[in-house]
């Protein structure tokens, strides 16, 4: 395995998660390094197939050389689409890690770390138009107030946009390090990181649209699994993890769903079990599954 490119998360427990039947069909929305995919191929027999999807361009040097397995260099919002043209309509189980790999966050020039100068980026998708660059210096104030209240949670969000728009009248904000400085009265010395990593985090989710993303593929999803079909799906921040767990239960993201003539929700989905949270040993080990919840469900 890429041991270097990202070390996966709750490996065994994801995978188990999907129930794997040795001849049936399995989607790996987020591939990475691929850790859960090969996870999923060592459980497939001679006849089972696997479909794996990322939008970044380095992922596919990771590409399994394995008759069983399809990479797809797409974004997951076009999960039927694509799986269509593979003729694939019903799949036994869909596999997500969301959010960005280790990799990503390893190299300096993607912007997606705190811990290097760079300059605004975080695409993952590096053929996509919109880049932290555009949304810190072209989108307006109250656009920029929106991303870091909703997706930062920032309290000192109307301020921080009114920095950012003020600085970028005398010149452009290129770099990671020129946007600290702009917001540097709001990093007390203490936090700094976790104040900068929420100030990223919005910025990101922004970027790559997540949020929409989430919702257009989870309302897809059952759709897509065949019957007692799995859903197997680790998600890193709270936004993230409220619309997966809300969809679960509902779904639907908003209000209640209709009820039957019995009084129960009509609803596609059932969870599986509770949510699940790395081990401290985990967590010890790799550091980055610290915020990972995993929620598994089944198609009724
Ligand atoms: C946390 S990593 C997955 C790591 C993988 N499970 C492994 O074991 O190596 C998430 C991956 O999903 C990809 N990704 C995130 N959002 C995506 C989207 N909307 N469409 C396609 N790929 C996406 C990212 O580019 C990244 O490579």
């Amino acid at each position: 395995m890429n041991m270097e490119y990202h070390n996966p998360v709750l490996l065994k427990e994801t995978v188990d998660g999907l129930n794997i039947k040795p001849d049936g069909v399995y989607v790996d929305v987020t591939f990475g390094g691929g850790g859960h995919s090969k996870e999923i191929l060592k459980r497939l027999g001679e006849s089972g197939k696997l479909y794996a999807f990322d939008q970044d361009k380095d992922a596919l040097e990771n590409a399994i050389d394995d008759p069983r397995f399809t990479l797809i260099h797409e974004n997951f919002r076009f999960i039927k689409r694509f799986l269509r043209f593979y003729g694939v309509k019903q799949v036994d189980g869909v596999l997500a890690d969301f959010g960005v790999s280790s990799h990503q966050f390893d190299v300096a020039e993607r912007g997606f770390s705190t811990r290097f100068e760079a300059k605004l980026d975080m695409r993952m998708n590096q053929d996509e138009g919109l880049s932290a660059f555009h949304v810190v210096n072209e989108y307006s104030e109250e656009q920029i107030k929106q991303v870091l209240l909703q997706y930062g949670e920032l309290r000192s969000a109307p301020a921080m946009a009114r920095l950012i728009v003020e600085y970028r009248q005398t010149e452009p904000i290129v770099t990671s390090e020129q946007l600290k400085l702009v917001l540097k009265k709001f990093l007390p010395p203490r936090h700094e990181n976790k104040v900068l990593a929420q100030i990223y985090q919005a910025i990101r989710i922004e970027v790559n649209q997540e949020i929409e993303v989430l919702k257009e593929f989870l309302l897809q999803t059952p759709e897509i699994l065949n019957e007692r079909g799995r859903l197997s799906f680790i998600s890193y921040h709270s936004l993230e993890d409220r619309l997966v767990k809300r969809f679960i239960r509902n779904g639907m993201f908003e209000g209640e769903p209709e009820r039957d003539m019995f009084g129960n929700f009509e609803v596609p989905l059932k969870k599986v079990g509770g949510l699940i949270v790395p081990t401290k040993e985990e967590i010890k080990i790799n550091n980055r599954a610290r915020s990972a919840k995993l929620r598994i469900a089944e198609k009724v």
